[in-house]
């Protein structure tokens, strides 16, 4: 399965003019159906070495600590049974504390933060966990209409057991007044699906005094399946 086969009642419209650089992405002629189990193909698997001791503590990057508030961002990665993903990749990105990417891309007038590429990757271990350690991402202005502005967020890559089975999505922050107006949040058409984009605060799973806590689980198929494709 990919994003262009996924696509259901819990998944964002390829189309959706309010978030504006999907007018220019989503396809203009019909999707070609492709034969069942045609992604199924066996691939090459991640190599264990893709994955390097610290990817998952984006905090250890640099010369010393980012600036920012410090977390611990945990979660599950099941399907639809609820049975775990094993050993699967899972990556994210995420803006530093500022909310500036670490790329040329992103000339926001806000500072990069040396200790902060932004990226991390891990593997989901036998019950499918995974778990980073970062900082909460700042909000960021785009172009997508007057005063937008993204609210806080982490972009995550699934990569299943092959290339072609890459899924991905976003997180979210509890209580984040710019969720009711952020387009992209809303192109999910279900209010409980866009919910399940939202992590939990969880203090436990935190380091005390040192770290906040915040979990998200991902489902990646069926009715409670993550809006994916964001
Ligand atoms: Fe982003």
């Amino acid at each position: 399965m990919n994003d262009m086969t996924r696509q259901g009642a819990v998944d964002p419209p390829y189309l959706y003019p309010g978030y504006r650089s999907t007018t220019l992405r989503s396809p203009l002629e019909p999707l070609v159906e492709l034969a069942q189990g045609a992604f199924d193909v066996p691939g090459p698997l991640v190599p264990k070495s893709f994955v390097r001791d610290q990817d998952n503590d984006l905090t250890m990057h640099g010369k010393s600590a980012p600036l920012g508030e410090k977390m611990i961002l945990t979660g599950r990665l099941v399907d639809e049974a609820e049975r775990p993903i094993r050993h699967s990749l899972v990556e994210i990105w995420q803006a530093n504390a500022s909310g500036r990417y670490h790329h040329p891309g992103d000339q926001h007038d806000a500072p990069l933060d040396p200790n902060f590429t932004g990226i991390g990757r891990t593997f989901t271990d036998a019950d499918g966990w995974y778990r980073f350690v970062t900082i909460k991402p700042g909000a960021y202005p785009w172009q997508n209409h007057p005063f937008a502005w993204r609210p806080n967020h982490i972009h995550f890559s699934l990569l299943g057991n092959a290339p072609v089975q890459r899924l991905i999505t976003q997180m979210y922050f509890p209580g984040d007044p710019l969720l009711p107006i952020d387009p992209v949040f809303n192109s999910v058409p279900d209010e409980t699906a866009r919910a399940r984009m939202v992590s939990t605060l969880v203090l436990e799973t935190g380091i005390e005094g040192i770290a906040l806590g915040y979990r998200f689980d991902i489902v990646l198929a069926g009715a409670k399946s993550n809006p994916m494709g964001l």
